[in-house]
């Protein structure tokens, strides 16, 4: 219940204009969100630590604020060191607008990051922009065979998805339980979960990359087990978690030897990532809560 309120309010421009101009909110941003972005990544690179980064915004009214998005990331690249990962949302890049319009934009920002040995993710988003990420991506494959994408375990049909893209040598598959919601997708932790460790399955049994995008500790171990089943060394999967959230976890799981990689974000237009992190986990909220309230 609280977690679909706090998802409605990060769409809702009245709660994001209450929440962006009290200056407590700053404490909270500064937990999820990267201020100086190079900072953060060469700090995260000394610890031993893989980067992915996303210039935060979503959903472009039009063209030209597609093309300011791609710029962006442009200018990000030149940031990164080889080795780097790009988190992408195909909305920022306006697959609202046009599908064409965000495979352009996105293949623009391939072939730089190609160029610097950085690879590319497209991020899951609502449901309604699931059809045009896999047919972009798709697309998107044929010239550069690196670019990676998002499932969402909650959704129906992601076990279908895990397999058919798990078929292809070094396929980057990102796997996370979902972050929005969607009408027909799974509710209760126990079923996402279950869906979790299925797809789980199926990509560390396939020919794919898996990127296991989870602070669950429990599909932590499963998914190390599962690798060791699957003969798969450290080089053959990675562990992915967002900036902010169980560093201890993030440094141990490093100096075990396992590939972790961070998602950092940053950029001015935190407010829906803020309220997602938040939606994920009360305990935050009333953190956050007793921030705004100035105690
Ligand atoms: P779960 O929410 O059950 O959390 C397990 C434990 O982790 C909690 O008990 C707590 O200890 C800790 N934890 C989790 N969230 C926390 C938080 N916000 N603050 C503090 N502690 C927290 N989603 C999506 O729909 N599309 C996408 O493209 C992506 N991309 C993505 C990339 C990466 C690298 C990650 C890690 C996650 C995503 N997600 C995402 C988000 C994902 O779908 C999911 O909402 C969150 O990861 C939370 O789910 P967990 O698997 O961590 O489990």
């Amino acid at each position: 219940m609280l977690r679909q309120v706090l998802l409605a309010a990060s769409r809702s421009d009245r709660v994001e204009r209450v929440v962006s101009t009290s200056p407590l909110t700053r404490d909270v941003v500064s937990r999820y969100v990267a201020g100086d972005v190079a900072a953060v990544v060469a700090d995260l690179t000394r610890e031993g630590l893989l980067v992915t980064v996303d210039h935060l915004g979503e959903e472009v009214g039009d063209r030209a604020q597609a093309e300011g998005a791609v710029r962006e990331y442009l200018a990000l690249l030149a940031l990164l060191p080889e080795g780097a990962d790009v988190s992408v949302k195909l909305t920022a890049l306006g697959l609202r607008l046009s599908e064409q319009l965000a495979l352009d934009n996105a293949a623009t920002i391939c072939e730089r990051a190609a160029e610097r040995g950085i690879t590319l993710t497209l991020d899951a988003e609502e449901h309604d922009t699931i059809g045009g990420l896999h047919s972009v991506h798709a697309t998107l494959l044929k010239e550069h065979a690196s670019v990676g994408v998002v499932v969402q375990s909650y959704l129906p049909g992601a076990l279908e998805r895990c397999a058919r893209l798990a078929e292809a040598e070094g396929a980057r598959v990102r796997l996370c339980k979902g972050a929005y919601t969607a009408p027909g997708a799974l509710t209760a932790p126990a079923d996402i979960d279950r869906a979790y460790v299925r797809c789980l399955k199926v990509l560390m049994a396939g020919s794919g990359y898996p990127m296991v995008a989870t602070h669950d500790p429990r599909l932590v171990e499963i998914a190390s087990a599962l690798a060791v089943l699957h003969g798969r060394d450290h080089s053959g999967f990675e562990f992915q978690m967002l900036y902010g959230v169980r560093p201890a976890e993030q440094e141990r799981l490093a100096r075990l030897g396992a590939q972790m990689r961070v998602y950092v974000p940053y950029g001015a237009d935190w407010y829906p990532y803020l309220m997602r992190r938040l939606a994920e986990r009360p305990r935050n909220l009333t953190f956050f809560l007793r921030s705004l309230a100035g105690r």
